[in-house]
This record gives structure tokens, sequence and C-alpha cells, in this order.
């Protein structure tokens, strides 16, 4: 009889042991694929026998594809938009090449250009691999390019500077601050030099506290005549110009001449 109980209480024993050494090594693995993920090393994690960090594992690659299917979708979205306007853009191209007026296609190409604007900003954030900012100062360079392209602006006459420090700002700045310097550096094309022979247009893009962004664009030509009042503007351009920059709440000024010089602060986190 005791003899039996004796051997039931090691057996009882044996399998607490057991049980034990079975927790010992369930502890050792959890702790090891914690450790991996505090280490930043989730793949270590893979193939390991604890079922709660298996889950999490599992569940973090799919919050993972989720997100990569996201930015796939809003890729196409920009893509699509861009095409879009594409079609709009090369629809007045076919008018401006069949319209004899040239006042009527100088019209169309200021409408062209305000579109493309718009359409340059799908156009960069389709092929950036961020999804949700972009470099304002590539844009705004892509621009100024292209208006100096269209309006045949001699550069040898008319000198370009550009001064742009890089910021990523998100498609609500970027898409009013895009088409603010579309006016305001067409109009120093278009009105600054009249029979003036030579010039410079300058654009910077700058921070003073890193918080906000100031840009200025500048040109040393004859500047704006003093019966137009800029900041009750009759006309469309600068109007537009004082309707973008209240839309991201900007601070726009222009500063006495020689010359036209408009400066604008907006933030740019
Ligand atoms: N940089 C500049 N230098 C000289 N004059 C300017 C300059 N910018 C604007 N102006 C004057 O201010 C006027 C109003 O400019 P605004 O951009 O509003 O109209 P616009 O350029 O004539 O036409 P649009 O509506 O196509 O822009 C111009 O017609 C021009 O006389
Ligand atoms: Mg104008």
């Amino acid at each position: 009889m005791t003899s039996r109980k004796t051997g039931n209480n090691h057996h009882r024993l044996d399998s607490l042991k057991e049980e034990i050494r079975r927790l010992q090594t369930e502890l050792a693995t959890t702790r090891a694929a914690l450790e991996a993920i505090i280490n930043g090393r989730a793949d270590a994690v893979v193939g390991t026998s604890c079922p709660y960090l298996l889950k999490a594992v599992e569940a973090e690659e799919e919050v993972r594809k989720l997100l990569q299917e996201k930015d796939a979708l809003i890729k196409e979205i920009h893509h699509r938009v861009k095409n879009n306007l594409q079609i709009v853009l090369s629809l007045i191209n076919l008018q401006m090449q069949n319209e004899r007026s040239s006042e009527i296609r100088d019209r169309l190409l200021i409408l062209y250009n305000r579109i493309r604007t718009m359409a340059a900003v799908h156009e960069v954030f389709y092929k950036t691999e961020f999804m949700s900012s972009l470099n304002l100062a590539d844009y705004l360079e892509r621009i100024v390019v292209h208006l100096f392209t269209v309006h045949r602006v001699d550069e040898s006459k008319i000198k370009l500077v550009l001064e742009l420090e890089p910021f990523q700002v998100s498609i609500n700045t970027a898409i009013p601050v895009g088409l603010i310097v579309n006016e305001l550096v067409t109009n120093s094309i278009k009105h600054a030099f009249d029979g003036v022979p030579t010039g410079i247009i300058k654009v910077k893009l700058g921070s003073t506290d890193g918080k906000s962004c100031r840009l200025v664009i500048e040109d040393n030509g004859k500047g704006v005549p003093p019966d137009i009042n800029w900041e009750n503007p009759t006309t469309l351009g600068l109007e537009m110009v004082k309707l973008l920059a209240a839309q991201i709440e900007a601070k726009i000024s222009k500063v006495d001449g020689p010359g036209t010089s408009f400066e604008i602060f907006f933030s740019c986190p």
C-alpha cells in the first residue's frame, strides 16, 4: 500500500517536472521572439512555436499588405486623374492649333497652363514613392521651366533664377502654390518686359523659422501700373492669386519696386 502511494507520488512529481520543463521551453521561445520583435526583426519570429506571437506576426503581415494595396489604389487614382486631364489638355491644344486669332490662342494657352499645373501634381504623385507629400521645389521648377518653354522666352534676354529649397508638402498645399506661381510667373513673362529688351525673373522658396515657407516671385521689369489695385483686382489672374492664397491661409504682400515682387508666407509642416 505504502509503496504504491510512493510510486504514484513519484509519477506525479515526474509529470510536474515535465510540465515545468515544457513551460520553461515555451517561456524561452517567447522571450527570444519578443527580443527579436524589439530588435526590429519580426521575420525572426516566424517559425517559433509561440501561438500568440505567430498571430501578431500574421496580423502585421496583413496590415502591411493592406497598406500596399492602399498605396497602389492611390497611385491608380493619380494616374487616372492625370490621364483625364491630359485628354482635356489635348483638346485645348487641338483648338489652339486650329485657331486663327492670336488673341484667342493666347487665352487658350493661359487656360492650358492652368490645367497643366494641376495635371503635373498628379503626375508627380504617380511617379513618387511617397503617397502623401511631394517635393514642392521640384514641382515649382517643373511649372516655371514649362512656362518659359511654351511662351518661347529667349533666355539669353530674360534670365531665369531659381533658388528653391526642398520642402515636402501635401497635395492641398501643392496645387494652390503651383497655381499662384503659374499666374505670377506668367505675368512677369507677359507684362514685365514689354518693350524692355532684357531682364531677370526670380523664384525663391525657403523658410525663416522651419514651420512656414517663404515664396518670392519677382522680376526687374516695368512694374505693375499704378491704376491696378492688386488687392482688389478686376482681372482673373490676380483675383485667382488672392483666392488661392486665402485657400491655404497664406500671407501675401507686394514688395515695393523697382520691378514687381510678391512675397508669400504659408505653413509647410
Ligand atoms: N509682373 C508684372 N509686370 C508688369 N505688369 C504686371 C505684372 N503683373 C501684372 N501686371 C499688370 O497687372 C494686370 C493684371 O494682371 P492679371 O494677371 O490679373 O491679368 P492679366 O495677366 O492681364 O490676364 P489673366 O487673367 O490672363 O492673368 C496685367 O494686365 C498687367 O497690366
Ligand atoms: Mg495674368
